[in-house]
């Protein structure tokens, strides 16, 4: 099986492709002919976000990916997400989103980010209230850590069905990771290229790289010549190999093709062991640091 066919399971009859197509940073402008360009080569998943504030570009992408391909609605797979506000806003910011998306149920649909403080089981229930009215196939959540995982365990609710979080080399979450497959939550991988020493480099774009991360650079690159693939393959086959699905985002059509052509090589068992030293803590693409968001 291909990467492009492989898919990882997120509830009984839902499956997330094992790459998606990320639209953080894409303006409004851009996206339309991105997320066409990326369907037309191959992606089926297209993650997006209200906050992100594309979401009317990328529908239209969409629906231009699927003209020129001739695919259906059903052959593709879309993430969206729920920016953190007043939990009886929560099915109206749903139906906006789809609105703006041209769609009539979105295939994931997740809580953004921890930070609702005590509205976040509201918001969950919410949630599930949408998936049972057929708005979402499945419902998950973004940014949440183990407490806030365990919260919504504690009040004896459905465990989400998935949590999108920043997962590289650099940022491993193992107890996150471990606690969430114990309790049936897929990980999804965002960020996956934060590593690359171009990464987040053009003004205004800024991350929060570390001296020692620095240092760490030359590590990917010896061994992405030895597979003779990109840096950028090396780590999103690395999240793949490790049952992640990833999301990497590109303008450039041949990074974009690039960023699916994950199959002519695997990550070998000693250099997953080492890559598996380098994790340097909770990451560097939005989460880190942000008091509202660990509370
Ligand atoms: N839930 C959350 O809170 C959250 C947070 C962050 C991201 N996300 C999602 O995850 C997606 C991916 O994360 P991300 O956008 O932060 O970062 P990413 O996809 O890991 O990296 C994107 C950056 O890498 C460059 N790039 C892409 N492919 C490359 C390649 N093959 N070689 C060299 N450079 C390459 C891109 O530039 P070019 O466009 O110029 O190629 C861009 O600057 C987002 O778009 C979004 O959908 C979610």
């Amino acid at each position: 099986m291909t990467i492009l066919q492989r898919t990882f399971p997120i509830n009984a009859d839902t499956n997330i492709p094992a790459v998606g197509f990320g639209t953080f940073l894409v303006s409004p402008n851009d996206a339309p002919d991105a997320v066409r360009a990326a369907i037309t080569v191959g992606y089926r998943h297209v993650d997006t976000a209200a906050v992100y504030q594309n979401e009317e570009a990328v529908g239209a992408g969409i629906r231009a990916g699927l003209e020129s391909t001739g695919l259906s609605r059903q052959d593709m797979f879309v993430t969206a997400k729920l920016w953190p506000g007043d939990p009886e806003h929560t099915a109206a910011q749903c139906n906006a989103s789809l609105a703006r998306l041209g769609l009539r149920y979105v295939d994931l649909y997740l809580i953004h980010s921890p930070q609702g403080g005590r509205e976040r089981l509201a918001q969950w229930r919410a949630l599930l209230e949408l998936k049972r009215a057929g708005k979402a196939r499945a419902v998950g959540v973004s940014n949440f850590r183990q407490k806030h995982l365990e919260e919504i365990k504690a009040a004896g609710l459905p465990m989400p069905e998935a949590n999108q979080v920043e997962l590289h080399p650099w940022s491993q979450k193992p107890d996150l990771v471990a606690y969430m497959r114990a309790n049936g939550i897929a990980p999804i991988a965002y960020s996956s290229l934060a590593p690359l020493s171009t990464w987040r480099s053009k003004p205004g774009q800024s991350s929060a790289k570390t001296a020692e991360m620095k240092r760490d650079d030359g590590v990917f690159a010896t061994m992405a010549q030895k597979y003779r693939v990109t840096e950028a393959q090396l780590l999103l086959r690395w999240g793949i190999q490790n049952g992640y699905a990833v999301l990497p985002k590109s303008l450039n059509p041949e990074r974009m093709r690039q960023n699916i052509d994950l199959d002519g090589f695997s990550i070998e068992d000693q250099d997953m062991e080492l890559i598996s030293t380098m994790d340097r803590g909770d990451g560097i693409a939005w989460s880190s640091g942000d008091p509202s968001l660990v509370d």
